[in-house]
């Protein structure tokens, strides 16, 4: 049960029936009792009323349904509700005895995730591995709770870009090309090519002919074209694999798949007399955006060369998950830079009618990560970083780690764990910092095995299993649980709150809470241990589940923030 949710219920009808109208009941977890509830205080206020006696009001007229709990007035009106012990206990072992450990599947909503999308023949950056890295968590979060979840991998492969691009794969020949793309050479591939597009006006020529053959389907331009694509996809592929997250080549729908859709659209916003000419490009004025001088800010979906552009394509992004694909839920994971775009593209596919009301449709936004001197992640040369390179850093830095703290595992083993600890060390320092502000990349703090860290919480989990393993037994999830000890009925509200956090992660889209209460579970249970002998007690059995359950909490956790857990380490 998600017993904060309950409590939502149960006292949104006894607000309901003092008020006669909706009340927000505003319960939250609270130091002085289990949960606080202040919602009769905001209605005391509106009704003018003395707040002590609406709230008693309010709670004399609850009916508590399954929960069972004691609650009083205090305050200046709010109302503390303490669960009973026993009924934390029969709750616990439900969750014990539950393989989804108490979480029940949400309405099952269409849910298109856009995250990742790199370039093709350009280097993945740092901004990638962001929104690589949310969205993945985001994917594997919302399909766990029973929504269908469809990954989309927005790849830049089209644009005027590729003219050069091809233009320079041909002056260096097909197989030189491939080889360098497929071994992730992209950076040097991309800037040889805007280095002779910039400085040879031959070349610069050749390539803007070249964009031209390419958007009118010229066959050999297009095979071409076909090759940078396949090899760069490649390339992404490998990194998904060693980022370890769900991406596979199935989820690709690169821009270039809109191609067909944007003459059609382009007509049709023509036809909803939404498009204006600006300095001979075709575009769209959404209301409510205006520049410095207070002009509207266009939208231009057809450019004056007749090419069709980025909003074009996400307008047809848009058009197309919420038609065919019937999306409830649109999000997309894209920095913080991009906001303006995609509240245009949003406003302007809402004028024309492609987003209905019940649909949400939002740019999941994130921060910058910074170096160490506070500016963007850069490498000393002042190189965008490569993505890769930076992996295959964390890998190796965990192994040192590994080496030292695990000496007694085989080569193979440590070489699985130094994985699990690199990768699951950057995506951790990522999920667990608000998503919208910047954070700065620090190797030493991320891969520290104590504090809020993946390494941390990795061990913990590793530790608690060696318990069963030093005391040779199984835990039976179905024992029964006494919380006798304030440490125990602590560790056992924490563990009953995890629904109502994943619920909460999922709505706003916030993976740090979800973060940061596995870090508290874990800090709860180091509580726990300390206070409570396991092995030996005359509560072993009911102690063990209390340990199995946090374990199974946290591994499913990090599971769903796209962390491995080692068996052991
Ligand atoms: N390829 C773009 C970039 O690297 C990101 C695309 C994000 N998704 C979208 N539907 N626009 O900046």
């Amino acid at each position: 049960m998600n017993i904060e949710h309950a409590l939502v219920c149960v006292f949104s009808a006894a607000l309901a029936e003092v008020a006669g109208f909706d009340v927000d009941p505003a319960v939250r977890r609270s130091p002085r009792a289990d949960f606080q509830v202040d919602g009769a205080l905001a209605l005391a206020r509106r009704l003018g009323r003395p707040p002590v006696q609406v709230a008693q009001e309010v709670l004399d007229r609850v009916d508590w349904a399954g929960l069972h709990a004691t609650a009083q007035v205090a305050g200046p009106g709010f109302i503390n509700v303490t669960l009973d012990d026993r009924f934390l206990a029969q709750e616990l072992h439900r969750v014990a005895t539950d393989e989804r450990l108490g979480v029940a599947a949400a309405t099952p909503q269409v849910v298109t995730i856009d995250y990742s999308a790199p370039n093709v023949a350009k280097e993945m950056h740092v901004g990638h591995l962001r929104s690589t890295v949310i969205g993945d968590a985001a994917a594997r979060l919302l399909s766990f709770l029973g929504h269908q979840v469809r990954r989309m991998n927005h790849v830049g492969d089209w644009g005027t870009p590729f003219g050069m691009l091809i233009e320079h794969l041909l002056d260096i020949g097909e197989t030189e090309a491939a080889h360098e793309l497929s071994v992730g050479d992209l950076t040097a591939f991309y800037q040889a090519a805007r280095a002779k597009f910039d400085s040879d006006p031959g070349f610069a020529q050749r390539s803007r002919l070249r964009v031209v053959a390419l958007q009118a389907g010229d066959e050999q331009t297009r095979r071409l074209w076909r090759l940078l694509v396949e090899e760069s996809e490649k390339y992404f592929l490998a990194v998904y694999g060693k980022l370890g997250v769900t991406l596979s080549d199935a989820d690709f729908l690169p821009e270039s798949f809109y191609n067909d859709e944007l003459a059609p659209l382009v007509k049709e916003l023509d036809e909803q007399g939404l498009l204006h000419d600006s300095q001979g490009a075709k575009c769209v004025f959404p209301p409510g955006f205006a520049g410095r001088d207070g002009e509207p800010l266009p939208l231009i979906v057809r450019k004056s060369d007749g090419g069709f552009g980025y909003a074009a394509t996400d307008l047809a992004s848009v058009k197309y998950r919420t038609g065919p694909l019937a999306a409830d839920r649109m999000l997309y994971f894209v920095g913080t830079p991009q906001r303006l775009h995609f509240e245009m593209v949003f406003a302007a596919a809402r004028q024309a009618g492609w987003i209905g009301e019940k649909v949400e449709v939002r740019h999941v936004n994130f921060g910058s990560i910074l170096g160490e001197d506070g500016k963007m992640l850069k490498t000393r040369a002042g190189q965008t970083i490569k993505l890769i390179e930076l992996l295959d850093e964390a890998v190796s830095r965990a192994a040192a780690i590994v080496a030292d703290k695990s000496p007694h595992l085989e080569a193979e083993t440590q070489a699985q764990v130094a994985w699990a600890v690199g990768i699951g060390a950057i995506k951790y320092a990522d999920l667990s910092s608000d998503r919208v502000k910047d954070y700065v990349f620090d190797w030493d703090r991320m891969l520290a095995t104590n504090g809020d860290t993946a390494a941390y919480l990795q061990y913990a989990c590793a530790r608690i299993g060696s318990i069963f393993r030093k005391g040779a037994v199984v835990p039976d999830p179905a024992a029964p649980v006494t919380l006798a000890h304030p440490a125990e009925r602590a560790l056992a509200m924490e563990l009953l709150a995890f629904p109502a956090v994943l619920d909460t992660a999922a709505r706003t889209v916030e993976l740090h809470r979800l973060a940061g209460y596995l870090f508290g579970l874990a800090g709860l249970y180091t509580e726990f241990y300390s206070h409570c002998r396991v092995l030996g007690s005359a509560e072993q059995a009911g102690r063990l589940v209390l340990c199995d359950v946090t374990r199974r909490t946290l591994v499913l956790g990090l599971d769903l923030l796209g962390i491995v857990v080692p068996e052991r380490m």
